[in-house]
């Protein structure tokens, strides 16, 4: 995708955002990341939701002036596609094949907007994993051992024998029976790079997010790093360990799936034109690969000489009613109901929905219906979408649909709007910059909440029954719809359809298909940009409302 915003940006973001005066960040470029998926699993909500907080970073980036790349992908090589495969029938690869398609047909139904899609049996990952395991050999840190230790086949791991302790010798994720393994394994020496490592965590707080994490990191790390098993095979274990990268020089083992699978962020951008965007800026994940991610992942590229990423953000986990979702109790919110939410609420209302109730901190949330109608109608609904309708519909009525003449001085202390622009643009670049999406979404938000207040303050329908009052009702109304237009460009990231509708009606420039707006966001975001008789068009309501005694959408 050609990349609109290259070297733009730069001078006019200083202006107002943090994000461009840290000179440790890159100016320019943002490379941000999702897991890559199990291919054995059906994508649902859980994917989807990883996935949709990198493409609203991925599009606010842009629409700041970012060259962005946003990555996601499927993760092939795991021994339960081989086993599963046979029992469909199946090579591997047809039952790849198939499944990665339906990640991909689920992320382009919600319009995410990634760069790339890396599949980990594509050739061009397989051959620079292979480099890059290589390189680990020939300079001794990676060698050859025995390994006995406990393994969790259902999460393709194993667990120290503490770990295994403490959970009883069950799978700390899914509770299955661990089994005592031993293999002749190829081992990375992880134990050398422990102190460089915790060095690393200590001088940067924002490696390792949220804070929660980090310290859980910190916590496991006071047990002291041993080296761990790269490769598969050396159990016998034959017809598993032969779907998988071979481990160079050795066709008996192949590649363990973790370590293939971390290598796709590197992997992907470790070309000619794509090197300048590693580090990345952040991988995106959740609790449960917490350590592939923050030890051992940033150990390798220790050992390769390569930059670590600026931050893993690892959130928590979307529920049911209090469970963790599982196949076993069957209450995944699968692709089906997701379709459903979206068919009748639109894409951007389940986007919302997710966005703003979702687990990004330290604690677990429920998916429920009736959180989603009560969100969606306060703040959608009743929300941007009402704030909008009432001023459009006031300049109709008061001024043939046109944009009135603005007040002469924004600094006028009985004008808090212009101010609470400024304010909320500040707030959701700073916010976003830490990866705050919510208190990003609550800024923007809260200055078309602003508006509402404002017109119940200055009562404008009530002014214009005299005449002799409409140049004041035509300022009051001039604050508001500028207010507005600003709140849907700082909304568009994570609204991008309805707020492109409503930019539309106020003629204003829309965001394209990946989220960039032909002019960087902190420009689009400068007070004063809607001029006198500019035609102010009334569209469909944006958000009707919702109402929650319909049955649930999907429910069957
Ligand atoms: N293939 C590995 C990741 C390799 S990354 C180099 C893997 N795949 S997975 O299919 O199991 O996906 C796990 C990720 O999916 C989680 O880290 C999280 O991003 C997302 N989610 C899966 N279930 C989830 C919830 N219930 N809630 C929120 N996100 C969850 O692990």
């Amino acid at each position: 995708m050609e990349r609109r915003w290259q070297g733009v940006g730069r001078g006019v973001a200083l202006a107002y955002n943090p994000l461009m005066s840290d000179p440790a960040i890159s100016p320019d470029r943002f490379y941000v990341t999702t897991p890559i998926y199990y291919v054995n699993d059906r994508p649902h909500v859980g994917h989807c939701y990883s996935t949709l907080l990198a493409d609203t970073v991925a599009r606010f980036m842009r629409a700041s002036g970012r060259d962005v790349f946003f990555l996601t992908g499927t993760d092939e090589h795991s021994e339960r596609v081989a086993s599963r495969a046979a029992e469909e029938g199946m090579t591997p690869i047809q039952w790849a094949d198939r499944n990665a398609g339906l990640f991909k047909e689920a992320f382009a139904k919600l319009g995410f907007t990634n760069d790339d899609f890396i599949r980990t049996t594509e050739s061009r990952h397989k051959d620079l994993v292979t480099r890059y395991v290589r390189t680990l050999l020939e300079q001794g840190d990676v060698y050859l051992g025995e390994y006995s230790g406990w393994w969790d086949h259902s999460q393709e791991e194993y667990l120290t024998e503490t770990m295994a302790r403490e959970h009883g010798f069950k799978s700390p994720v899914t509770g299955k029976d661990l089994v005592k393994r031993t293999e002749k394994n190829y081992f990375f020496r992880l134990a050398r790079y422990q102190d460089r490592l915790l060095r690393h965590i200590n001088e940067n707080p924002g490696f390792i997010r949220p804070e929660a994490r980090k310290n859980e990191v910190l916590g496991r790390l006071r047990d002291g790093l041993q080296d761990v098993p790269v490769s598969r095979g050396g159990a016998g274990d034959g017809g598993a360990a032969a779907w998988g990268i071979r481990m160079p020089g050795d066709e008996g083992h192949s590649i363990y799936v973790w370590i293939d699978a971390l290598f796709n962020y590197l992997s992907v951008v470790d070309t000619r034109e794509r090197r300048a965007y590693w580090p990345a800026d952040v991988h995106l994940i959740a609790k449960d690969i917490l350590w592939f991610h923050a030890v051992i992942w940033p150990c390798l590229l220790m050992a390769l000489g390569e930059e670590l990423p600026k931050c893993v953000y690892a959130h928590s986990f979307w529920i049911r009613e209090g469970r963790k979702m599982s196949k076993s109790l069957g209450n995944f919110i699968d692709m089906e109901t997701i379709d459903a939410y979206c068919d009748r609420y639109g894409t951007d209302a389940l986007r919302w929905y997710l966005l703003t109730q979702g687990p990004m901190g330290a604690t677990d949330a429920d998916f429920s219906y009736a959180k989603f109608v009560e969100v969606y109608n306060a703040d959608l609904a009743n929300g941007i979408g009402n704030a909008a309708s009432r001023v459009i519909n006031m300049i109709h009525k008061y001024f043939d649909g046109k944009c009135p003449s603005a007040p002469s001085d924004s600094d006028d202390n009985a004008r808090p709007l212009p101010g609470r622009a400024r304010d909320a643009a500040f707030r959701v670049s700073a916010c976003m910059g830490e990866n705050d999406i919510g208190g990003a979404l609550s800024a923007a938000l809260g200055l078309s909440n602003a508006v509402d207040v404002f017109i119940n303050d200055t009562t404008p329908f009530k002014l214009a029954k005299d005449p002799a009052n409409m140049e004041r009702v035509g300022h009051i109304l001039y604050d508001c719809v500028e207010s507005i237009r600003i709140a849907a460009v700082l909304l568009s990231c994570a609204l991008p359809e309805k707020m492109g509708a409503l930019l539309g009606m106020m003629g204003q420039p829309v965001p394209m298909d990946d989220g960039s707006f032909e002019e960087p966001l902190d420009k689009l975001c400068e007070w004063g940009r809607l001029k006198a008789g500019d035609a102010v068009t009334k569209g469909e309501g944006l958000f009707p409302r919702a109402d929650g005694a319909d049955p649930e959408p999907g429910s069957r």
